[in-house]
């Protein structure tokens, strides 16, 4: 069963909510996931997944330090996540979502790793504003599916 990885970091709650929503539908495909925080996770653990995800809160514009420092520890593990599926996530307080998650997919796509585009709504990966609603979690469940499916047919081929 392909392995994935949903990874993020949270200090009020809101990219939690959305990290959760995430994996569960990725689980409901049946893979076998973890949703952890990333201050928990040993960069050691990307040797063992299919898929990733990792999803931030947007600190002016960007990732937040601790989701930057997992992706610059990840540079022990350069080359062997070529090939495997990644994607990201955000929430913001009002605007900087979008570039927030195309920074940490730049650094997923220097690993090597194969993203998906969506093409309706959130092009990039899933984003929300403050404290997740349930359109916005419903859009999470989406992202989720999608990926999963995705995994699904690479993990397959
Ligand atoms: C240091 C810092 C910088 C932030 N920068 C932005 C920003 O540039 N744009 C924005 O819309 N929200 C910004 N915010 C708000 C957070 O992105 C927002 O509250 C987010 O939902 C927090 O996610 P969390 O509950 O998972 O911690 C910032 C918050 C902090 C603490």
């Amino acid at each position: 069963m392909p392995k994935v990885l949903v990874i993020y970091y949270s200090r009020s709650g809101n990219t939690e909510l959305m990290a959760k929503r995430i994996s569960d539908a990725i689980r409901d495909e049946k893979l076998d996931v973890t949703c952890k925080k990333v201050e928990e996770t040993d960069p050691d653990e990307l040797l063992e997944i299919d898929g990733l995800v990792i999803g931030s809160p947007t600190y002016y514009g960007t990732m937040a330090a601790e989701i930057k420092k997992f992706l610059d520890d990840s540079i022990k593990h350069h080359g062997k996540l070529d090939g495997k599926v990644g994607a990201a996530f955000s929430s913001a307080a009002s605007m900087g979502q979008e570039t927030t998650v195309l920074s940490i997919l730049e650094a997923l796509l220097i690993h090597g790793m194969i993203i998906q585009g969506d093409t309706k709504g959130h092009h990039y990966g899933v984003t929300s504003l403050g404290k997740p609603k349930e359109n916005d979690l419903q859009r999470c469940k989406r992202f989720g599916q999608r990926f999963a499916k995705l995994v699904k047919q690479i993990y397959i081929s």
